[in-house]
C-alpha cells in the first residue's frame, strides 16, 4: 500500500475532475436509440480534447485474456461490469446502463462509474439505482483514518442487504494511483474492525455492484462482459476517494 503526497493528490484531483466531467457528458448522451459505441466515441473525443490517456484501452490483466478494446465500459441491464461498447447494442427505454470510465493524467489514474436509467424506468428499477448510489456513499463515509478497510465493505453490504439486494463478491474496489489497480483490495462485504487501518494519503476506488437477484456472476464468451447468473438487473457505482486526516475527499465528484 502506498500513500500519496500532497503534490500527487493535486494531480489526482485534476484527473478526478476530468473523469467526473466526462461521465457527466456521457450520462447526458444516454437516450433510447443511442448505441454503446456512440458513447465510447464521445468518451474518446473527450479524452483527446483534454490530452489525457485511457487506462482501459488495451488493458490486459493477464496473458491469454483479450486486451480490452475500448476506453469506456458500458454494462446494460444484467451486465454487471466490463461490458464492451458495440454498434449493435442500441439502448432502449427502460434499460439501465453502467458507465465505467477512467483517465491517466500526468501519470496518475482516476476511476469512477455510474449507472443511469435510459428514458423512463419502472419504480422498482429506480429503487435499485437509488440504493446502489447510496450504498457507495455509505462505504465512503467509512473512509476515516482510525477505521479499517473492511469497515467500508461492511457498511456497503449492510445497506444493500437491508434493502434486499445482493452484493457481488467476484469483483472488488482497489487502491489507485500510478497504476489503475494497486493494493489494497476493497471488498464490498466484510467484518467491521478488520483489515488494514486507512492512513491519510491512501487513495481508493470504491465500487459496489448490487444485484436484484443472486450475487453470482459469469463472464460472457467475449472474455470481458460480466453478467448476473440469473439474468436479473445489476448496478455499479464507483468513486476515487482520498483519505484525509479529516475524512474522505471524493476526487471524482463535480
Ligand atoms: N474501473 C474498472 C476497474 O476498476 C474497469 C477496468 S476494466 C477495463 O477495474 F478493462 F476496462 F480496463
Ligand atoms: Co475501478
Amino acid at each position: 500500500m502506498t500513500v500519496k503526497t500532497e503534490a500527487e493528490l493535486d494531480i489526482m484531483r485534476v484527473a478526478g475532475r476530468y473523469v467526473a466531467e466526462i461521465l457527466f457528458e456521457l450520462t447526458d448522451a444516454v437516450k433510447p436509440g443511442v448505441t454503446t459505441m456512440a458513447l465510447n466515441k464521445i468518451a474518446e473525443e473527450a479524452i483527446r480534447k483534454r490530452k489525457v490517456k485511457s487506462p482501459f484501452l488495451g488493458y490486459q490483466p493477464h496473458r491469454g485474456m483479450p486486451p480490452y478494446p475500448a476506453s469506456l465500459c458500458t454494462s446494460v441491464n444484467d451486465e454487471v461490469v466490463h461490458g464492451i461498447p458495440s454498434d449493435r447494442t442500441v439502448l432502449k427505454d427502460g434499460d439501465v446502463i453502467g458507465l465505467d470510465f477512467a483517465v491517466i493524467h500526468e501519470g496518475y489514474v482516476a476511476d469512477a462509474a455510474v449507472t443511469v436509467p435510459v428514458g423512463k424506468v419502472s419504480r422498482s428499477v429506480q429503487r435499485l439505482l437509488n440504493i446502489g448510489r447510496q450504498s457507495l456513499l455509505e462505504g465512503i463515509l467509512q473512509t476515516q483514518p482510525t477505521k479499517r478497510i473492511n469497515d467500508i465493505g461492511h457498511a456497503v453490504q449492510r445497506y444493500a442487504e437491508r434493502h434486499n439486494y445482493s452484493i457481488v463478491r467476484d469483483y472488488m474496489g482497489h487502491g489507485v494511483g500510478r497504476r489503475m489497480h494497486e493494493p489494497p483490495s476493497v471488498p464490498n462485504y466484510g467484518e467491521p474492525g478488520t483489515g488494514m487501518r486507512m492512513q491519510p494519503g491512501l487513495v481508493l476506488a470504491i465500487e459496489p455492484m448490487l444485484n436484484q437477484g443472486v450475487k453470482e456472476t459469469f463472464v460472457a464468451p467475449d472474455g470481458w462482459t460480466v453478467k448476473t447468473a440469473d439474468g436479473k438487473l445489476s448496478v455499479h457505482f464507483e468513486h476515487t476517494v482520498a483519505i484525509r486526516q479529516d475524512g474522505p475527499e471524493i476526487l471524482t465528484k463535480l
